[in-house]
């Protein structure tokens, strides 16, 4: 269950939030695991709240060790802060700070080859859905992970979020999560074989409290990606534990 903290929360609202999480929470159950994306200046103080089953990563980072790349942070200045995950290929990131494919590709290599586990996201645009070129998109987004990846269910996971759900409170219905999750966990068998059936499949678009038992039961959706809906303890809470 992951949650996207986007551009909100000072380092003190942020710390705040996870640590009435954590509280509210109690004991996680054995079959939830929780990632929290906040913003880099809130990844110090949320990773002295880091305890067993929680995960703590970056919305993003640029593909070099280190130089004249003014503004940006590296995987390892990442890690330094606590943080074992990164969100890559995010539709923000690709609309608009148009991140494109080879660059998504370049960024997804570097990060798993430095072992941030990846959450590599993709979705379709209302236009490419209404022009029916779901798995023309859904394939070709999906080819810019790398071809080889050794122990591939432990370096990264794949988030379907379609565009026009993101954020609109418009949920994806039932059918097409089932549709383009299907799709992923083929296409990702096409790529890296029978080890993909382990490979998580997480939903993400308008994800809430209410909605998230149903979709959290649909056949091939292994977890959640949650923006708005995070962003209040209780809330998040009612997720997790979902
Ligand atoms: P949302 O955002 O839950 O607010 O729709 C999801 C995301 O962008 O990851």
């Amino acid at each position: 269950m992951a949650a996207n903290w986007k551009m909100h929360k000072s380092s003190q609202e942020a710390k705040n939030t996870f640590k009435e999480l954590v509280e509210s929470v109690g004991a996680l159950p054995s079959d939830r695991e929780v990632a929290i994306f906040p913003t880099f200046t809130s990844l110090a103080a949320c990773q002295e709240l880091l305890t067993e089953g929680y995960f703590l990563g970056g919305q993003n980072f640029y593909p070099a060790d280190k130089g004249a790349y003014t503004g940006e942070i590296s995987a390892s200045m990442l890690k330094d802060l606590g943080c074992t995950m990164v969100l890559v290929g995010h539709s923000e990131r690709r609309s608009i700070f148009d991140e494109d494919h080879e660059f998504l590709a370049k960024k997804a290599a570097v990060a798993i080859e430095n072992g941030l586990f990846t959450v590599f996201c993709v979705g379709e645009s209302l236009e490419e859905r209404q022009k029916g070129k779901l798995a023309q998109v859904l394939k070709k987004q999906l080819s810019a992970l790398p071809e080889k990846i050794a122990g591939l269910a432990d370096k990264f996971c794949v988030a379907y979020e379609p565009v026009w759900a993101i954020g609109t409170g418009e949920v994806a219905g039932k059918n097409e999560i089932i549709e383009a999750h299907g799709m992923l966990r083929a296409f990702l068998k096409e790529i890296y074989g029978p080890s993909a059936e382990k490979v998580r499949i997480l939903y993400g678009g308008s994800v809430n409290p209410d909605n998230v038992q149903e979709i959290i039961n649909l056949d091939n959706v292994n977890g959640v990606l949650v923006g708005g809906a995070s962003l209040n303890a209780d809330s998040f809470k009612k997720i997790v534990l979902a």
